[in-house]
């Protein structure tokens, strides 16, 4: 799979390693009628996919009603890595911090979500980000440390994914910002280190 999306990733957004089926209530711009044409299937917009996930922040939130503010590896089944957070911290950082970062729906990971399960290991990139995240706090932990002890900037997924499930390669400028086809202005917390 990565092979076969890599050169498409060069032009944007790829498609190749979407979900392999959508949930059922799947946004509109998904092709209507007809046969879908060959090749990656066009993505749902940033404002569709935004709405998918809201959807999903809402049916875990209502699951977690008064435990929103229990450590997130006791309230859920299957945290290994991420720690010393609450269960609702857990559930915007898969919306903003995961979700918005990679341009993804929350089934990209979580391929039971639409049955409520979103534990189950299944998913090859739910075992990625995982790694991800492991690898983001070592960089942030142990390596940044190294070159700034003190205010250590952060990175985050969005410091390399801005918006793509496969970051932009390096020979890629990407558009100016506030052009047409520019990634977002990222959320303040994304901001790549500067100094
Ligand atoms: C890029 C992949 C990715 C996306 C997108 C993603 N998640 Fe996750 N999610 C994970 C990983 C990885 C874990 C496990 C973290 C760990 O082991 O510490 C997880 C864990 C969870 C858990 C805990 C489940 C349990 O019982 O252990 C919930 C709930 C959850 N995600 C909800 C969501 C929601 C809601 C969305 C969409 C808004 C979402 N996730 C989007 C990767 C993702
Ligand atoms: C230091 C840069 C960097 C950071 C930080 C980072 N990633 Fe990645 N990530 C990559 C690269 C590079 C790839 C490989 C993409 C490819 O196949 O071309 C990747 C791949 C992935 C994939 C597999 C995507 C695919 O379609 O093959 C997932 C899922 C993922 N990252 C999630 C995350 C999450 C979640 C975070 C934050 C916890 C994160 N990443 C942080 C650089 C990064």
């Amino acid at each position: 799979m990565w092979s076969c999306s890599r050169a498409a990733a060069t032009a944007g957004p790829s498609a190749g390693t979407g979900p392999a089926t959508a949930p059922a209530n799947a946004p509109s711009n998904a092709p209507a009628s007809g046969t879908p044409a060959p090749g990656p299937r066009p993505r749902p917009s940033r404002d569709s996919l935004a709405k998918l996930r809201a959807m999903y922040v809402a049916q875990v939130t209502k699951q977690i009603a008064g435990h929103e503010n229990e450590p997130a590896d006791q309230v859920f089944k299957n945290v290994q890595v991420l720690k010393g957070i609450t269960a609702a911290q857990l559930v915007q950082k898969m919306d903003k911090d995961f979700g918005e970062a990679l341009g993804w729906s929350c089934t990209n990971c979580h391929r039971f979500a639409p049955q409520g399960n979103f534990a189950s290991d299944t998913s090859t990139d739910k075992k990625r980000a995982r790694f991800m995240i492991t690898m983001m706090n070592d960089i942030n932990r142990a390596q940044l440390p190294k070159l700034y002890p003190k205010d250590t900037p952060q990175v985050t997924c969005a410091t390399c994914h801005r918006g793509y499930n496969e970051p932009p390669p390096g020979d890629y400028l990407a558009p100016e910002r506030g052009k047409p086809g520019a990634p977002p202005v990222p959320p303040p917390a994304a901001k790549p280190p500067t100094r």
